[in-house]
């Protein structure tokens, strides 16, 4: 189920140097919401969700979580206020156990003290709890995003950017993970999921937002958004 709007983003433009990597783009999620956001290589989603998290800053428009301007938050400020995201890539704390690596994020969403008991749920919520101990260079491809996930999950979001946790894994990892994120969404967190996987992505998805080229070219029901013709010609035909 969805509900009020959750997340604004209004005419966002971002650039590097001379060139415009997202070009007056809108993009909103209802509480509650799975939005998948796809497109070509460097159309620009992973400058989103840098837009939205705060590891980059926006040259343009605003952004809007829970009715408050966020766009010159601090990115812990904005993980404070519910709006998490994952990596592309995967970057584990190398030094640190399996467990440990979670107590970081509970001190970065201003939790800790209640660590051990968090820590203990989101393990077991994504089935690492036999690998609390592990180090992060024993853990597979898998393991590894569920670890991501479970980062994300002790900083309690409502919203959770989700940029590609499914590259390289086999389509029952893939499942894995698709359930994964399927609960935390029935647990009522709104999630973005960006991904080439286009079965995973409409799968999961109630709604499909398309950029190419910094633009958002697509926005809506995901059967007509990938029957529309600009969307096959500058996507999926590529
Ligand atoms: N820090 C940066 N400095 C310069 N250019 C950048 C930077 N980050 C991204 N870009 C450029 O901006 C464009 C959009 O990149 P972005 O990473 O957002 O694409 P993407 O849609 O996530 O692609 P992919 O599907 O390959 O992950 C690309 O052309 C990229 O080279
Ligand atoms: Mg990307």
């Amino acid at each position: 189920m969805t509900g009020p709007l959750l997340f604004r983003a209004e005419r966002i433009a971002k650039r590097f140097g001379g060139f415009t990597a997202l070009d007056s783009v809108d993009f909103e999620v209802s509480a509650g919401e799975r939005v998948g956001l796809i497109g070509p290589n460097g159309s620009g989603k992973s400058t989103l969700v840098g837009c939205a998290s705060g590891s980059l800053r926006n040259n343009e428009g605003a952004i809007w979580f829970e009715g408050r301007r966020i766009d010159r938050l601090s990115p812990h400020k904005r993980v404070r206020a519910g709006l998490v995201r994952s990596f592309q890539l995967p970057r584990p704390f190398r030094g640190l156990t399996i467990a440990e690596n979670l107590r970081v994020p509970l001190f970065f969403a201003g939790r800790a003290g209640r660590d051990s008991r968090a820590i203990d749920e989101a393990l077991d919520f994504v089935g690492l709890s036999a690998r609390r101990d592990t180090m992060p260079a024993d853990l597979t491809q898998v393991d590894l995003r569920k670890l991501d996930l479970a980062r994300a999950t002790v900083a309690e979001p409502r919203l959770l950017f989700v940029d590609e946790a499914m590259a390289g894994l086999s389509q029952s990892e893939v499942d894995e993970i698709l359930a994964l994120l399927m609960r935390m969404n029935a647990r009522g967190v709104a999630i973005v999921m960006i991904e080439h996987i286009m079965r995973a992505v409409t799968s999961f998805s109630q709604r499909l937002v398309v950029l190419v080229a910094g633009r958002k070219i697509a926005d809506g029901d995901p059967t007509k958004v990938l029957a529309d013709a600009d969307v096959q010609r500058a996507y999926l035909g590529e």
